[in-house]
């Protein structure tokens, strides 16, 4: 009886390990996003604290035309937001500037690439408050 409950205890481990140390070494860029960005950017409008991502992934397609461009900016806008580099300076008016992100760089490429992939065309600019919620997210 003793050996089965160790061998239960023992299995129950593994199993609950097992899918953290691998979710651990393929984050998502989703999953990176809800750890290290929800608490400021909800992903469609109502804002939080901060422009919500599908009308900044709208920004960022209309200003640049490969994904790659986009992602480098993305990237270096997380390690180091500034205003001359910022896609839309209103928005630090509005909610001031985003804090640098210290997070590795595969990770913040993974993220950028997550934002990159939410836009969504028939949001337009998403200016729209409240609009178009519910869709979009099932690409
Ligand atoms: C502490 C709050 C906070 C966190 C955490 C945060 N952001 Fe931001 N973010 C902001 C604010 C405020 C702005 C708007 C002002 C600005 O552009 O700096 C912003 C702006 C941005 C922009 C627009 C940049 C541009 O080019 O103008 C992007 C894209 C972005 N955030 C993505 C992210 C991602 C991805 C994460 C997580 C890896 C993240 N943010 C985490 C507050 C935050």
């Amino acid at each position: 009886m003793k050996k089965f409950m160790s061998v239960c205890i023992l299995s129950g481990l593994v199993s609950g390990f097992s899918p953290s140390i691998i979710s651990a070494k393929t984050l998502s860029g989703q999953e990176i996003f809800t750890r290290n960005c929800s608490v400021c950017h909800s992903v469609m409008p109502p804002p939080k604290n901060a422009p919500p991502i599908t009308p900044l992934a709208s920004r960022y397609h209309q200003r640049f035309k490969t994904k790659k461009e986009g992602v480098n900016h993305l990237v270096t806008y997380l390690k180091s937001p500034n205003k001359d580099n910022a896609i839309d300076p209103q928005a630090i008016t509005r909610f001031g500037l985003m804090p640098a992100l210290v997070l590795p760089d595969a990770e913040l490429r993974t993220v950028a690439e997550w934002v990159w992939d939410q836009y969504n065309p028939n949001m337009g600019m998403g200016r729209g408050m409240g609009m178009g919620r519910g869709r979009g997210m099932n690409q």
